[in-house]
C-alpha cells in the first residue's frame, strides 16, 4: 500500500471522518483531515481578533501558520505553534467561521501545498471536500459520500456530544445547510463529486457497512494495480514502437538531450500494461517534439488543421502521427478516430489549453479532453513541459528544458448519463490541478 492514495469528499456529516479514520487503522495508512486544517486557520483568525471577511488578513494568518500533524496515543493531532487545538478547532464558533474563511484562493493554496507535502509518498487517506479533485486528482481510489439532511445532523449532535459540547438539532441544521451552500457555491475549489468516484450514501448505512464497502473497492483496485504493473525487463505490449518512430525518437530525444539539455521525470509512472491519453501545457511549437520524445510511447498527437496547409510538411507531421482538428469544435470525425485509435491501445497526446500560453501561466482547459477520457475509459497522463518558450536560454544552460510526467489518474467510462456534462467538466478540472502540481515541482 506504499504509494497507496485514497481520498473522500463529501459534505458536513456525511461520515468522511469516522470512515476515514477506520480505514486507515485497518489499511495502514496516515490519517489526513484537512477539514481540520481549515478549521486550525478559523481558530487562528478568531484569535487574533481577524475581520474574516478581509482577504488578504486571513490569507496572510493561513500561510504564517505553524502548522504540525502528529500522532499522539495512536491518533492523529493538530497542532499551531506546539499547542494541541484538537478540542477548539470544533467547537460551535469555529465550525460558523471556517467556511467564509477557506473560500479564498490564498488560504486554499497555502493548505493544498501543505497536504501535498504530507502526501507526498503516498500511504494516505485524505478527507475533505476537495482532495480527490483539486490536492489529489491522481489518487487511486476516490470515494464521494453523501448522507440525507437527518442522518446528517443527528451524527454531528452526537459528535460534538462525546466532546463534552451540547447543541440544539435545529441549530446543527442551520450551520450544515449554510456551510453546504458556501462550499458549494464558492468559485475556489467547490465540492465536487469528483470524476470516476466511488458513491457511497451513508444514510441508511452503518459505519462498519460503509467501511466494508470501500474496503472492498480498495482492495480491488490493489489487484487491478498489480495485474497492471510491467516489472524491469519485462516487455510492454503498450510501449511497444515501429521502427522509423523508435529511431526518429531516440534521435530527437539525443538532440535535445545534448543541445538544449533536456531532462526527463517520472518516466516510471509509465511502466503499465495501458494505453494513455497525455495531457500536457503548451507554450511552443516545439512541445510536440519534446514531449513526443520523452514518453516512452508511440503517439498520435492533435495539431491545429493550419499546420497542414502545406503539403511537404503535412506528410511529415503525418508520418509522425500528428491528427488535424479544428481549434474551434472538434469534429465528429475527428472524434471517432481518436476514439478508434484509443480503443486499439494507442496512445494519444493532447494539448488541451487548445493554444500556446506564452506567459506558461496554465490556461483552462477544453472539456473535451474530459469527454475523451470518459467515453473511451482510458486513463489521463498529466505532463508539464517548461522551457520550450526560451530555448535559447536553454542552449545557454540558463534554464532548464524538462519534461515532467505524472502518475495517471484513471476514471473508468463513466456512464451516469445525468450529469455526464459536468463530470466532463470535473474531470477536465482535475487534470488542470494535476499539470499545476507537476508545474509547482519544477519551479521549486
Ligand atoms: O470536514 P469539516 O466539517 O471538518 O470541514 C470544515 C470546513 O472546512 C468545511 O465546512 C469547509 C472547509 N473544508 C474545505 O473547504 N476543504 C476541505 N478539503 C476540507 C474542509
Amino acid at each position: 500500500m506504499g504509494g497507496f492514495i485514497l481520498t473522500i469528499d463529501g459534505p458536513a456529516g456525511s461520515g468522511k471522518s469516522t470512515t476515514a479514520e477506520r480505514l486507515s487503522a485497518k489499511l495502514g495508512l496516515t490519517y489526513l483531515d484537512t477539514g481540520a486544517m481549515y478549521r486550525a486557520v478559523a481558530l487562528a483568525v478568531l484569535e487574533r481578533n481577524i475581520d474574516p471577511e478581509n482577504e488578504e488578513a486571513v490569507s496572510a494568518v493561513a500561510s504564517s501558520l505553524n502548522l504540525e500533524m502528529r500522532t499522539v496515543n495512536g491518533k492523529p493531532s493538530l497542532f499551531i505553534d506546539g499547542r494541541n487545538v484538537d478540542a477548539e478547532i470544533r467547537t460551535p464558533g469555529v465550525s460558523r467561521f471556517v467556511s467564509p474563511v477557506s473560500r479564498y484562493e490564498g488560504v486554499r493554496k497555502e493548505m493544498v501545498r501543505l497536504q501535498r507535502r504530507i502526501g507526498e509518498r503516498g500511504g494516505i487517506v485524505a478527507e475533505g471536500r476537495d482532495t480527490g479533485t483539486v490536492v489529489f486528482p491522481q489518487a487511486n481510489v476516490r470515494v464521494f459520500l453523501v448522507a440525507d439532511m437527518e442522518a446528517r445532523v443527528s451524527r454531528r449532535r452526537e459528535q460534538l456530544r462525546s466532546m463534552g459540547i451540547e447543541q440544539d438539532a435545529s441549530e446543527i441544521r442551520e450551520n450544515i445547510r449554510s456551510r453546504d451552500e458556501m462550499d458549494s457555491s464558492r468559485i475556489e475549489s467547490p465540492l465536487l463529486k469528483p470524476a470516476g468516484a466511488l458513491v457511497v450514501d451513508t444514510s441508511h448505512l452503518t459505519i462498519e457497512a460503509q467501511v466494508d464497502l470501500i474496503e472492498a473497492e480498495v482492495i480491488r483496485e490493489v489487484g487491478r494495480m498489480e495485474s497492471l504493473a510491467v516489472s524491469k525487463g519485462e516487455r510492454n505490449p503498450f510501449a511497444a514502437m515501429s521502427g522509423y518512430y523508435g529511431i526518429s525518437r531516440w534521435l530527437v530525444r539525443a538532440f535535445f538531450r545534448v543541445v538544449f539539455g533536456l531532462r526527463v521525470f517520472g518516466s516510471e509512472h509509465l511502466r503499465c500494461r495501458e494505453n494513455y491519453i497525455f495531457a500536457s501545457n503548451h507554450c511552443s511549437y516545439s512541445d510536440p517534439l519534446v514531449v513526443g520524445c520523452a514518453l516512452d510511447r508511440e503517439v498520435w498527437f492533435l495539431a491545429k488543421k493550419e499546420l497542414f496547409r502545406n503539403r511537404a510538411f503535412a506528410s511529415l507531421i503525418r508520418i509522425y502521427h500528428a491528427i488535424p482538428v479544428d481549434r474551434e469544435e472538434m469534429e465528429r470525425s475527428t472524434m471517432k478516430r481518436i476514439l478508434a485509435l484509443l480503443g486499439a491501445g494507442r496512445s494519444i497526446l493532447m494539448f488541451p489549453e487548445g493554444t500556446r500560453s506564452r506567459t506558461e501561466e496554465l490556461r483552462d482547459l477544453k472539456p473535451g479532453l474530459g469527454f475523451t477520457a470518459l467515453k473511451s475509459g482510458v486513463a489521463i497522463v498529466p505532463v508539464y513541459v517548461s522551457g520550450t518558450s526560451r530555448l535559447l536560454h536553454c542552449l545557454s544552460r540558463r534554464r532548464r528544458l524538462s519534461v515532467r510526467i505524472g502518475p495517471p489518474i484513471r476514471v473508468g467510462v463513466d456512464c451516469a448519463a445525468g450529469d455526464r456534462r459536468d463530470a466532463y467538466r470535473v474531470l477536465t478540472g482535475m487534470v488542470r490541478s494535476a499539470i499545476g502540481m507537476l508545474k509547482d515541482e519544477t519551479e521549486n
